[in-house]
């Protein structure tokens, strides 16, 4: 389903424009292969944490379970609220720096390409709950994926599952840059021009650091011990 036409004009920026509704690099490709490892049960609640327009929580309340979309745009969430398959979520306006919600409430916590805060979905992560990351990961000497595990296992999280995804984020942010630089006037008026710049800037910056290898991505799956 696309994305309402008023939202992409509301919010004229690169990843609401050419993301789309599964709005993460990898889409919905990327949301399946989490799904597929995520052991959402039905009634089990579940936290879609930087929501966007929900196309997570939509989906695993297709499965039953009780999905809480949370984001910081209350407008994002009014778009999703209209979009196919929102009959079973709540929408809830809210920051992942300190979530709506008690202690050790969700056994399904998802954050996308959202800002991730680990001392949040840990506090509100039930016992055996699980985690579905699709998230910037470091790659280089600056520690590597190693210090990104050890991180969420000093907080109590074992890995369950992994996917790298830096080569799938790179062709994302080339996509990206080519259509920003081919459509120019469009995005140009749509932007304004140092808006445009700035956005094809970061673009070239992302593109540059993930084919040096100084910045890559992944999938990935926690569990709570
Ligand atoms: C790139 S979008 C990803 C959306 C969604 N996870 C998906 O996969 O479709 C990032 C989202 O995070 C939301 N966001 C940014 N900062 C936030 C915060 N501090 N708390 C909650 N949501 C936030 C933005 O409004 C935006 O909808």
């Amino acid at each position: 389903m696309t994305l309402p036409a008023e939202l992409a004009d509301e919010y004229p920026t690169w990843w609401v424009d050419l993301l789309g509704e599964h709005n993460h690099v990898g889409g919905i490709e990327a949301t399946r292969w989490l799904l597929a490892r995520a052991n959402v049960r039905p009634g089990d609640r579940m936290l879609d944490c930087g929501a966007f327009v929900g196309g997570t929580a939509r989906l695993a309340a297709q499965l039953g379970a009780a999905a809480v979309a949370l984001d910081s745009v209350a407008d994002f969430l009014a778009a999703g609220r209209r979009m196919e398959g929102s009959a079973g979520v709540s929408w809830v306006c809210g920051a992942a720096q300190r979530l709506p919600f008690a202690d050790a409430s969700f056994a399904s916590l998802w954050s996308l390409d959202s800002p991730i805060v680990p001392r949040e979905l840990t506090r509100v992560a039930a016992p055996g709950a699980r985690l579905c990351l699709c998230a910037e990961a470091p790659a280089d000497s600056r520690g590597g994926l190693d210090s990104f595990f050890d991180e969420w296992a000093e907080l109590g999280w074992s890995l369950a599952a992994h996917r790298p995804y830096g080569l799938e984020a790179l062709q994302t942010w080339r996509f990206v840059e080519a259509e920003l630089v081919a459509r120019r006037p469009y995005f140009e008026r749509r932007y304004g021009s140092r808006p445009y710049l700035g956005q094809l800037d970061l673009m070239a910056y992302l593109v540059k650091a993930y084919e040096r290898g100084e910045m890559s991505h992944g999938l990935f799956v926690f569990e709570r011990r």
